[in-house]
């Protein structure tokens, strides 16, 4: 029986340009690394895919098998987290929702004001190391929470919801900042934000 190929994965193109704080030859270069994990994504699921079509995982294969369906994770990961992280950005944004938006009031809701949530996520991307800080909604109940995630894969919370993905892996700011600088970055980031995409992502 022949088994389904697995799904193929499209690099999104993002209309961004003309950033704050973040030049077009850093979005370009990380348009470029984004491409590189939905390749990634493309070729470890086919290589799993061989695997699982020749039979079954014998103690021999364990190890290919294995080191492949980790970097599987990453990849799957690096590829919708940019997405996720170009996507609640646009030329034009503004620092803050405005003062009836829904995104302000769940924060508020969760954390007692917008501006505790604002520095909170903030100081979550100032953490050393490189990974994302990303505010979820929870589906459950609708809260807010912030986290901190390692690489790419570690910290996400299952099921929730991204709501504002901010990396700060290097790669995302280092051509026009110094790696001690990344609260620049930061500062750009918000300069940039898409409320509107962000609010798009609520559970209504
Ligand atoms: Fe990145």
């Amino acid at each position: 029986m022949n088994s389904p190929s697995p799904v193929e994965y499209k690099a999104k193109t993002f209309d961004l340009s003309g950033l704050t704080g973040i030049s077009d030859k850093t979005l370009e270069t990380h348009f470029k690394l984004y491409k590189g994990y939905v390749a990634n994504t493309n070729t470890y699921n086919a290589r799993i895919a061989d695997l699982l079509e020749q039979g079954p995982i014998t103690p021999d294969k364990m190890p290919v098998y294995s080191e492949l369906v980790r970097r599987l994770g990453f990849e799957y990961n690096g590829m919708v987290l940019h997405e996720w992280y170009f996507g609640n950005l646009k030329k034009g944004g503004s620092p803050d929702p405005s003062a009836n938006s829904a995104f302000r009031k769940a924060a508020e809701e969760s954390f007692g004001s917008y501006e505790t949530w604002k520095s909170h996520f903030a100081n979550i991307g100032k953490l050393r190391g490189v990974g994302w800080a990303i505010c979820y909604q929870n589906p459950a109940n609708g809260r807010l929470s912030n986290h901190w995630i390692s690489l790419h894969e570690e910290g996400n919370v299952a099921g929730f919801t991204p709501v504002v993905v901010m990396d700060v892996w290097e790669h995302a700011y280092l051509l026009d900042y110094a790696p001690s600088d990344r609260p620049k970055y930061i500062e750009a980031f918000f300069a940039n934000m898409d409320w509107e995409a962000v609010e798009s992502r609520l559970a209504r």
